[in-house]
């Protein structure tokens, strides 16, 4: 139907007659002369139609925007005057001679320049519109790039592409599963995969040697700006491989992808223990792009007489941490400053403590003391001396203090120090890519038991023995990519001895019984010769937020679910007959809603 995208037209076409297929994206009447902007995914280019052809010029006056058209015209250049160096067909226009209009179209719902200022629910029950605007169009093809650019690698590099289950039994890691009821058997459900492991693995007792899979996970787990129910892994596994190599070999992927489709260079990643992480930046997935690091302070203050700091001081499970901010005194006024400690509240903790300081040099109290805070007073001299000298303050600098179980200060001050970033704009650089390795295999359900921090199939670092003794010490050989303090991807060398495998379980509580029931054809599987074997699985939409700079995973996704995971276009999940359930052996019980108030 057509000869040329619109969007690709440029000088080199001048005076071919070409044919194009697209929709109106605006029509304006110039003085008896009308400008059609026609759109099709390539781009925009204008067309022009004068009287001179009657019955296309009056098509081409009536047509509204989306309307579809097909239009044969001339390519020519632009005079001088009416160039547009904005647009990259801005040199050219097209003198129309035939419009056929393919489909009429209603007014939209919203206008397509205007998305910011409609809610994102209306353009997601308008999706097909939405998806029109040459933003989204970009983030999906680039997304496809992405994709194509990752299969290359691993074809390449002799991954097979195989596909696994949707269709399956639990696999855990970590979220709630969706459910499907099974009419065939009767009161039972099949579970949506959360991640193919399982299968990959099985994949690498059958032999297949290297895997890779595009594949749907589902997670029926809380919603946030970089979390959907339904996702894709870019999942791999490969047999006989050390730990190092599984990550030199992503890493080349990635590094790769980069440059490929950005022509951005990764530096060299480098690689932190957990315990370094956690230490440095109060979480596992450290923006390196920002300078900030939380520096320990605990040792100093066990005999200081303010609750505050003596509490977590003599509490093994207690942290006190400092940010230095560079320069703050000046920067952060006490109306800011009360909004961090409003806003540390969020994740807990009960205050922010800090001290401005002003001379570095007069510690002491009295009317000239350098140091300018609610708290200074509590602190011995000694104390105030090795505060500044470890984190280095200088005059100006202004020092945040976290005080309370560890888990809240690493939370609130990991949070505070990726704010203070945004707010003072200190990032340094625009790709910070790193490894985090040395996961410990448990950590504290809560409840008084353990839970894996990956997954319960990931190998000690340590022997079996060891691992009963004392599972909490344990560390894993995982490992996570992080970029810009996102975890873009994560994976570890697999447990492929059956005994090792059901010691994890024991630790986690799961009797034989729930092991056979649950997991008895992986622990079958390990006793048949299943061979060592690791891998990872990136986040692809993760992947495509960041190199596209989308705030939202929603806006990778061509049609994702709201944050209360349902769908506006199609009204996902939906009512289900009556019969329908019936067949399935499910009766509702949904409480009535209580009528609405007077
Ligand atoms: P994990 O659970 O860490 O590991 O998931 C791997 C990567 O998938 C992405 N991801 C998500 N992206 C969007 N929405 C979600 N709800 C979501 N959950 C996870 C993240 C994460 O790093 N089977 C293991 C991998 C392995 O061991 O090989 C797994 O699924 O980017
Ligand atoms: P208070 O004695 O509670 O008035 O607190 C004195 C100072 O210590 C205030 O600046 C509080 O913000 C701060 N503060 C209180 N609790 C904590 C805490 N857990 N961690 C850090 N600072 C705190």
């Amino acid at each position: 139907m057509r000869t040329n995208y619109c969007g690709a037209l440029r000088t080199e076409n001048i005076d071919e007659t070409v044919t194009l297929c697209g929709w109106v994206d605006r029509r304006r009447d110039h003085g008896g002369v009308i400008f059609i902007d026609l759109r099709d995914r390539d781009g925009i280019v204008q067309v022009v139609f004068d009287p001179d052809t009657k019955e296309h010029f009056e098509a081409a006056d009536s047509v509204r925007t989306e309307y579809v058209l097909q239009i044969t015209g001339k390519v020519r250049a632009r005079d001088g005057a009416a160039i547009n160096k904005d647009m990259l067909t801005g040199e050219i226009e097209i003198l129309g001679k035939e419009l056929v209009v393919l489909n009429k179209a209603e007014t939209p719902p919203f206008p397509l320049d205007s998305h910011n200022s409609v809610g994102e629910d209306i353009r997601l029950k308008y999706r097909f519109m939405d998806l029109r605007r040459t933003e989204m169009q970009d983030k999906l093809r680039l997304r496809s790039r992405i994709t194509k650019s990752i299969r290359n690698f691993l074809d390449d590099k002799g991954f097979l592409d195989i596909e696994t289950p949707i269709l399956t039994r639990e696999t855990p890691e970590g979220a709630r599963d969706y459910l499907v009821p099974s009419r065939t058997h009767e009161g039972k459900f099949f579970a949506l995969p959360q991640s193919p492991q399982l299968f990959k693995q099985l994949l690498m007792v059958a032999g297949m040697d290297k895997y890779y899979q595009i594949a749907r996970c589902f997670r029926d787990e809380d919603l946030r700006a970089d979390r959907q129910p339904e996702f894709t892994q870019i999942d791999i596994e490969a047999s006989f491989i050390s730990e190092d190599e599984i990550m030199n070999v992503t890493e080349e992927m990635m590094r790769g992808l980069f440059k490929e489709v950005l022509d951005v260079e990764w530096p060299e990643l480098p690689r932190m223990t957990y315990e370094e992480a956690v230490r440095r930046f109060g979480i596992d997935r450290p923006d390196l792009r920002n300078p900030l690091e939380l520096v320990d302070i605990k040792d100093l203050l066990t005999d200081v007489d303010f609750k505050v700091f003596s509490g977590p001081a003599n509490d093994p499970k207690g942290r006190i941490a400092a940010i230095k901010v560079p320069g703050g005194n000046a920067k952060l006024t006490r109306k800011q400053i009360d909004g961090y400690t409003k806003f540390v509240s969020i994740y807990g903790a009960k205050g922010l403590a800090y001290i401005k300081v002003n001379d570095k040099d007069k510690i002491e109290d009295g009317d000239d003391c350098g140091l300018q805070s609610p708290i200074v007073k509590f602190l011995p001299v000694e104390a105030r001396r090795e505060i500044l000298s470890r984190v280095g303050a200088e005059n100006g600098d202004l020092i945040f203090f976290g005080a309370d179980k560890a888990k809240i200060v690493n939370e609130s001050l990991a949070a505070l120090r990726v704010k203070l970033g945004e707010d003072l704009d200190l990032l340094t650089c625009k790709w910070a890519p790193l490894w985090v390795v040395d996961f410990p295999m448990f950590e504290d359900d809560g409840k008084g038991g353990l839970t894996p921090l990956h997954h319960p199939f990931t190998t000690p670092s340590c022997s079996a023995e060891e691992l009963k003794a004392a599972p909490e010490e344990a560390l894993s050989v995982a490992y996570d990519m992080v970029l810009n303090g996102t975890e873009l991807g994560g994976g570890s060398i697999r447990i492929h001895d059956q005994e090792m495998q059901k010691t994890v379980f024991e630790v986690l509580g799961i009797g034989e019984e729930e092991q056979q029931e649950k997991f008895g054809f992986l622990l079958d599987a390990l006793k048949f010769g299943a061979p060592p074997h690791g891998g990872l699985a990136f986040g692809l939409d993760r992947i495509v937020m960041l190199m596209t700079g989308s705030a939202s995973i929603r806006d990778v996704i061509a049609f994702p679910k709201t944050q209360s995971a349902g769908c506006v276009m199609t009204d996902a999940p939906g009512v289900v007959k009556t019969e329908h359930l019936s067949e399935l052996n499910i009766r509702l019980k949904i409480k009535e809603k209580k009528p609405a108030a007077e």
